[in-house]
C-alpha cells in the first residue's frame, strides 16, 4: 500500500491537523506496517500557485518557456504523480477564514489535469480515482455541522469533498475531525481527543 500523507497548516508543531494526519497514518500502519509513506508539508514544500503563464504552458513552446516555469511546472506536475501513485491520500486540512489553506488550494489546483484525475466525456466530467481512499484530518475552530447555524460557512470540508470526490471521483471519501479547538481550553481538549479517537477507531480494511 501506498500513503500519500499531505499536511497544510501554516502551524507547524503547533497543528492540530498534523496531529491528527499522523494519528491517521499511524492507524493505517498498524494495518500495514509495510506500507510505504510519501510525506509533504505544503508549508514548507509548497506548490506553485496557478497563474496565467502555468494555466497557458501547453501553448508555449519548450525553448520559449522560462527556466522558471518550467521549474514551476515540474513541481506541480510531481504532485499529481504521488496522487496517481497513492492508493491511499491522507489530508490535513485546517479551516481558515471558512475554507482550507492558501497552500491546499495551491495543490488541488495542480491536481486538476485532465486525463490524470478527470476527464470529460459525452456525459460531462467524470473522475478518475475513483479507486483511491481519500482521510481528511479537518481541524477547525467552531462547530459548523450539518443543520447548525454555521453550517452554510463550511467551505472546508464541504469544498474538499466536492473537489475529491465529487468531481475526481474518489469513492472512499472519510473526515476525521477535530472541532471546536478555539471555543474554550475544555472544547479544544475534548475536539481533540474526539478527534485522535476517531483516527484510532478508522477502519482498516
Ligand atoms: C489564520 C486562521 C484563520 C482561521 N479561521 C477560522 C475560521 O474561519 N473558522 C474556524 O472555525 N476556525 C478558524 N481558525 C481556527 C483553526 O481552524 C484552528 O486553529 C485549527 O486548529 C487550525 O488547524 P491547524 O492547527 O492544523 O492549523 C483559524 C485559524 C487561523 C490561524
Amino acid at each position: 500500500m501506498n500513503i500519500l500523507h499531505i499536511d497544510s497548516s501554516i502551524l507547524g508543531e503547533h497543528s492540530a491537523s498534523h496531529r491528527l494526519s499522523a494519528a491517521v497514518v499511524a492507524r493505517l500502519l498498524e494495518a500495514e506496517p509495510d506500507a510505504s509513506v510519501v510525506y509533504r508539508d505544503l508549508a514548507i514544500d509548497s506548490v506553485p500557485q496557478l497563474n496565467g503563464a502555468l494555466a497557458n504552458i501547453a501553448n508555449v513552446p519548450l525553448e520559449q518557456q522560462s527556466a522558471e516555469l518550467r521549474h514551476d511546472a515540474a513541481k506541480r506536475a510531481a504532485v499529481v504523480d504521488e496522487v496517481v501513485a497513492a492508493d491511499v491520500i491522507v489530508l490535513g486540512a485546517p479551516m481558515y477564514n471558512f475554507g482550507i489553506s492558501s497552500q491546499l488550494k495551491s495543490w488541488v489546483d495542480a491536481l486538476a489535469v485532465p486525463g490524470k484525475t478527470f476527464r470529460y466525456g459525452p456525459d460531462g466530467a467524470e473522475g478518475l480515482l475513483g479507486e483511491k481512499r481519500v482521510v481528511i484530518a479537518s481541524a477547525r475552530g467552531g462547530f459548523y455541522a450539518a443543520g447548525t447555524p454555521l453550517a452554510a460557512h463550511d467551505h472546508q470540508e464541504t469544498y474538499l469533498r466536492n473537489v475529491l470526490s465529487d468531481f475526481f471521483g474518489v469513492k472512499r471519501f472519510e473526515i476525521v475531525r477535530a472541532e471546536g479547538l478555539k471555543v474554550s481550553p475544555e472544547m479544544n481538549s475534548r475536539g481533540m481527543e474526539a478527534g485522535l479517537q476517531q483516527a484510532a477507531e478508522l477502519r482498516i480494511s
